[in-house]
């Protein structure tokens, strides 16, 4: 399994076979894990376990693709009825590799050409004709897709993060209350919460194996990902839409967008949110043309409630230290985690306590759509869409210190009147940056950017 597949060509299963997923997710369905997350209690309608639930893909990228075939792969009957995507290629090449997933089965993917939505205006339509529906475009339009989403009463697989700036966090905070009124059940993708190697070494943080956790460290740490070279004839929002990652309405940068889940992990260890931070970063050398504008690095200081410092620090530059990861320091111990299934706890003295290895364990991207299929067929509430929300949050504040070079706090973050959006969406539009004539845009620079 990798998180590192940015890759346009690359589409994110996880490397899983759906033979694996069998195996793996009944053993983990009818185990203890699903007991170890919450579900929350209220009531809502019922969907009997043998009805056909239909799911539509807004956002056929990547990831898109990975999830339509993780939620196909489910328990139970599951058709992929419909399709949006802002291109067609996009959409065109999704459907043809699940299709080849599915090797070609209608009872799993059927997707008619009217059902084929396209621009910006195609997820209403793809999220009216389905039971569940993968919201998984860039961040910037979480907000509007999970908002539609929850109108419609749909349930929701999101991925993360749901957001780019406060306005568009505390539209996700407004959907998640109704989704918990509509009894909609809703699966967010930080999949380290549904990772063994998280699950199993964070309950013993929790059951006081390390004592207090006095301190903690996030590093998402390596070369960086794709980019999408402007091509002739296209216009500035094309290029921008196309080439996503380096455009912050889109994207929130790299701390947003990737740093995210190793932020979440502190926060769920934490069980809580940071109420400051302070930080700095730039641009040293991702700073050629089609960079757009965020940054290459950011550390944040970031500080709990109870005093507890993260230091988080993000980097996407080629020939440096690789490393993703999260640790924590407490009175009595100290722990290591790894996307890739390492979770290790020790004393203070070094000697080993803990040794999570889970090379085997089920993955988790699949984990998540069992689980959100099996709450919709059991009817159990479930919705993280609050946690989804509020991560975003911390990592939206980490980026405001960085800009800004000042101290930020939960509060003003989160309320925070500047939308980073455009005001309209077509091709033709205007977008919220715009290139000078050497094809640049504006830098955010600490001491002059505003932030709140
Ligand atoms: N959990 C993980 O480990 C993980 C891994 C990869 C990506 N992701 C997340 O998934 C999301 C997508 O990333 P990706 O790697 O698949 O990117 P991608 O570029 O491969 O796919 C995004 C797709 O969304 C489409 N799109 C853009 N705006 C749209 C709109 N308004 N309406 C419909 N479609 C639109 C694009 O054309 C593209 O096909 C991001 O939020 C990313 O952070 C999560």
């Amino acid at each position: 399994m990798s998180e590192n597949n940015y890759n346009d060509k690359a589409f994110n299963n996880g490397g899983f076979s759906r033979r694996d997923f069998v195996k793996g997710s009944a053993a983990l369905l009818g185990g203890a894990l699903v007991s170890q997350i919450p579900f929350s209690a209220s009531a809502g309608a019922y969907v009997a376990g043998s009805d056909t639930l239909k799911v539509a893909v807004i956002g056929c990228g990547g990831r898109g693709t990975g999830a339509a075939i993780q939620a196909l792969s489910t328990k139970g009957n599951v058709k992929l009825v419909a399709m949006a995507d802002a291109f067609r290629d996009r959409l065109d090449d999704s459907y043809t590799n699940i299709q080849k997933k599915f090797e070609g089965d209608k009872k799993r993917v059927d997707v008619p050409e009217k059902n084929k939505f396209v621009g910006f205006d195609g997820y209403k339509k793809a999220i009216a004709l389905a039971d569940v529906v993968i919201l998984a475009t860039p961040p910037g339009f979480r907000p509007i897709h999970f908002e539609e989403a929850v109108k419609a009463g749909k349930h929701v697989f999101m991925e993360k993060p749901v957001a780019t700036d406060a306005p568009g966090v505390r539209r996700v905070l407004a959907a998640a209350e109704e989704a918990k009124k509509k009894n909609l059940k809703v699966v967010m993708g930080l999949q380290r919460r549904y990772q063994n190697a998280y699950l199993e070494t964070i309950k013993r943080i929790n059951d006081g194996m390390i004592g207090d956790v006095v301190a903690a460290q996030a590093y998402w740490h390596n070369a960086g990902v794709w980019v999408r070279p402007r091509q002739a004839g296209q216009t500035e929002m094309e290029y921008q839409m196309r080439n996503w990652y380096y455009f912050n309405w889109l994207c929130g940068d790299h701390i947003n967008e990737q740093h995210i889940h190793n932020i979440d992990v502190v926060n769920w260890v934490k069980n809580g949110y940071p109420v400051s931070a302070q930080g700095m970063g730039g641009r040293q050398v991702r700073n050629g043309v089609d960079h757009g504008e965020i940054y290459d690095h950011h550390y944040v200081e970031y500080t709990y409630a109870d005093g507890t410092i993260l230091n988080s620090q993000c980097r996407h530059i080629p020939n440096t230290m690789n490393r993703v990861e999260e640790t924590f320091a407490g009175s009595k111990g100290r722990v290591v985690l790894s996307g890739d299934g390492k979770g290790i706890i020790t004393d203070l003295s070094g000697k080993v306590l803990y040794n999570h290895r889970g090379k085997d364990d089920p993955n988790p991207y699949q984990t998540e759509h069992d689980i959100l299929f099996a709450a919709i067929r059991e009817n159990k509430p479930y919705n993280n869409a609050e946690i989804a929300a509020k991560s975003t949050m911390t990592a939206i504040m980490g980026r405001m210190a960085t800009y800004s070079g000042q101290v930020i706090n939960w509060d003003e973050a989160l309320n925070s009147e500047i939308s980073i959006m455009p005001k309209t969406f077509a091709f033709d539009a205007e977008t919220p940056t715009k290139p000078d004539a050497n094809g640049r845009y504006p830098i955010p620079t600490p001491g002059v950017t505003k932030v709140v």
